[in-house]
C-alpha cells in the first residue's frame, strides 16, 4: 500500500480522537467540552469503528450508562468532575426524578444517531462475533431509547418528535429560535447566579450570547421545578419544537435499528413502521414545497418558522423527501443561499448566507459544520446527487487539511471554536473510507 496525503490525514484524525480520549469515552474537545456528549459520541463511534472496534463499542456502551429508567438518553453523561465546564454535574439535580440513574447526567436529550453508529460498528468490525454480542447488548437500550422518544416526545402521536430545549437540538443558537424567543419572557431576576465557563477559552462573540444562556438556564430551572416529568414539561415549557434534524436522524436510526434487530434475530417490523410514521409526518408537516426546504414547527405557537437553515436539507439523509420534491430541494441548496457548485465556497453553511443577519463566525448562526455537511453528504448519495456529495467530501477534506480539525469554519475556511474537535476528526475518517481514498 502506497502512503498518500490521505493516510497522513487519517493518522492526524486518529491523533485528535486519541487526545480527546478520557478512558471511558471521547470528549468532543478536552478543554471546551470535557464530558461525554450524546450525539458527539455517536459520530465519534462511527470514526473509531474503522480502526478500533473495542473503543467504538465502549464509546456507545459507556454512553448508555447514563440512560434513564424511562429510556431517556441524556445529552451529557458526567463520568467524572471537571472545573472547566458549566453546567457542572450537580447543577441538573436529576435526582428530582426517580428515573435518573446513579451516574450524574443532564436532564435533556440530543439527536438519536446511536442506532446508526452501532450498526456502523458492526459493519466495520473485524471480529464479527464480538460485534454481534455487542449488538445484542445494546439493542434493548436502543429500543428503550426510541420507545421513550415516541412515547414521551410525540405530543400528537403522529411520529414527529419534539425538542424542549435549544441544547437538545445540538445547534444551540441557530437563528430558527429567534422567532420563538420573542414570545418567551425570561424573568432574569429569578435566574440563579451562574458563571459561564465557555467564554474563558473562546471569545464571547463566537459563542451564544448571554441572553441565549439566560434562556438555556431559564428552561432548565423550569424543568427542575417540573421534576423532569416529560408530560409536564411538554405542557408547561414555552419552547417545544418539531424540526427536520432530529426527525431525519431518528428516521434513519429506525431503519438501522431494524437491521440490527434482523442481525440478532429480533423483530424488526416495528422499527420500519416507526420509520414510515416519522417520514410521512415530516412530509406532511415540515416539508414546504413552495420554499423547497423542510421547516421547523413551533408547537406552542402552532406555526411554522420560516427561517431557512441547512438542517432543512438533512431529510435527504433519512431518505425522507419524495422523489418528485428532491430536485427542487436540491436546487435550492445548490444556490447562493447555501453554496452553489462553481461558486468558491466550502459546501453548506449552516444558515442562508444571503440573509442580513448571517453571521460567518458565530457558532450556529452561519458557519460551516462538519456533522451537518456529513449528514447532507450521505443524504445526497441516497438521491444520486453525486456532484454535490463529492463537493461536500472535498470540502470536508480540504477544510481539515488546510485549516485544521476545528469545531466549525467560516466561508473562507478559517477554523473557529475548539481546535481539536472530535466529530470533525471522526467524520473525516468516515469520508476518507467512504470515498475510497485510503486504498
Ligand atoms: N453545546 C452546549 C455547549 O456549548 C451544550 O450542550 O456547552
Amino acid at each position: 500500500m502506497k502512503e498518500n496525503r490521505y493516510h497522513h490525514l487519517f493518522e492526524k484524525a486518529k491523533d485528535v480522537l486519541y487526545k480527546n480520549w478520557m478512558i471511558k469515552y471521547t470528549s468532543p474537545a478536552k478543554t471546551l467540552y470535557p464530558y461525554q456528549w450524546s450525539w458527539d459520541s455517536g459520530f465519534i463511534a462511527i470514526g473509531l469503528s474503522y480502526y478500533d472496534q473495542e473503543k467504538a463499542q465502549n464509546e456507545m456502551l459507556n454512553l448508555f450508562k447514563g440512560q434513564w429508567e424511562n429510556g431517556m438518553l441524556p445529552h451529557i453523561v458526567y463520568h467524572c468532575d471537571f472545573e472547566n465546564y458549566f453546567p457542572d454535574p450537580d447543577y441538573w439535580m436529576t435526582y428530582l426524578n426517580p428515573n435518573a440513574p446513579e451516574i450524574k447526567t443532564s436532564g435533556i436529550i440530543q439527536q438519536p444517531i446511536h442506532a446508526t453508529a452501532c450498526l456502523q460498528i458492526y459493519k466495520n468490525a473485524k471480529d464479527k462475533q464480538k460485534a454481534k454480542e455487542f449488538l445484542k447488548q445494546v439493542f434493548p437500550k436502543l429500543k428503550k431509547w426510541h420507545e421513550f422518544l415516541y412515547r414521551e416526545r410525540s405530543p400528537d402521536n403522529d411520529g414527529l418528535i419534539c425538542i424542549v430545549h435549544p441544547w437538545e437540538s445540538g445547534t444551540d443558537n441557530i437563528p430558527v429560535w429567534d422567532d420563538i424567543y420573542k414570545r418567551i419572557q425570561v424573568e432574569k431576576e429569578k435566574l440563579p447566579n451562574y458563571k459561564r465557563k465557555d467564554i474563558e477559552t473562546i471569545c464571547q462573540h463566537l459563542r451564544p450570547s448571554d441572553d441565549d444562556y439566560d434562556m438555556y438556564i431559564y428552561l432548565i430551572e423550569l424543568f427542575k421545578d417540573l421534576r423532569y416529568d416529560q408530560k409536564r414539561i411538554l405542557e408547561n415549557s414555552p419552547f417545544v419544537v418539531q424540526g427536520p434534524l432530529l426527525n431525519a436522524i431518528l428516521a434513519q436510526s429506525n431503519l438501522d435499528l431494524a437491521k440490527i434487530a434482523d442481525i440478532i434475530g429480533e423483530h424488526s417490523d416495528i422499527f420500519i413502521d416507526l420509520y414510515s410514521l416519522t417520514k410521512n409526518a415530516m412530509n406532511q408537516k415540515l416539508l414546504n414545497c413552495d420554499e423547497h426546504i423542510y421547516l421547523y414547527y413551533d408547537y406552542k405557537a402552532k406555526k411554522h418558522i420560516s427561517t431557512h437553515v441547512s438542517a432543512g436539507f438533512v431529510p435527504f439523509y433519512g431518505k425522507i423527501p419524495p422523489p418528485e420534491e428532491a430536485k427542487c430541494l436540491y436546487d435550492y441548496m445548490n444556490s447562493q443561499s447555501f453554496c452553489q457548485l462553481g461558486e468558491s465556497c466550502y459546501a453548506v453553511v449552516s444558515y442562508d448566507k444571503t440573509k442580513e443577519d448571517f453571521s460567518p463566525h458565530q457558532y450556529w448562526r452561519g458557519p460551516i459544520w462538519i456533522n451537518i455537511n456529513w449528514l447532507i453528504y450521505k443524504g445526497l448519495k441516497n438521491y444520486y446527487f453525486e456532484e454535490y456529495s463529492k463537493h461536500i467530501a472535498n470540502s470536508i477534506i480540504e477544510l481539515v487539511e488546510k485549516y485544521g480539525f476545528y469545531e466549525y469554519f467560516d466561508l473562507n475556511g478559517k477554523g473557529y471554536g475548539a481546535k481539536d474537535f472530535s466529530w470533525t476528526a471522526s467524520l473525516l475518517i468516515d469520508v476518507l473510507f467512504e470515498e475510497n481514498l485510503l486504498k
